[in-house]
């Protein structure tokens, strides 16, 4: 049974950072959870197998790129921010072994609603304090 979110995951201005390549990770992670709410069984195995292997893929990728660009303009908060990311890789891998492993169902659920919250408060909230716009007249001793 499926009773999940109905709406449509759709990138918006208003989820920009600012940075072109970062903002074509984040995008990609609303396809990626626009394609597990868009699914009529969430513990459907082979498509939510392929959605949590793309986020593994994609956590790699996009969180060196990130931290690439936090350290390039000596964000000061990068330290707790890679701690996020470490507790996000550690989540996402826990998720994928007990869907391997568990009540397929309803860890597809966990996996939605867990994205969904991460692009509410990681994308718009922690990653937004490094977005250029935001960060212009702060204290930037070179
Ligand atoms: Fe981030």
């Amino acid at each position: 049974m499926n009773q999940s979110h109905p709406a449509k995951f759709e990138w918006g201005d208003s989820m920009s950072v600012g940075v072109e390549a970062l903002d074509r990770d984040h995008r990609f992670l609303v396809t990626l959870i626009d394609r597990l709410a868009s699914m009529d069984d969430l513990g459907n195995a082979p498509e939510v197998e392929h959605v949590l292997d793309d986020l593994v893929r994609y956590t790699e990728e996009h969180f060196e790129r990130e931290e690439e660009y936090m350290r390039a303009t000596d964000y000061p908060d990068l330290v707790r921010h890679q701690r996020l990311h470490e507790e996000m890789v550690k989540k996402i891998e826990k998720l994928r072994m007990q869907f391997f492993l568990g009540e397929k169902e309803h860890i597809g659920h966990q996996t939605l609603d867990f994205l969904i919250h991460w692009l509410q408060h990681h994308v718009l909230g922690e990653d937004m304090k490094y977005s250029p716009q935001r960060r212009q007249g702060e204290a930037h001793p070179r």
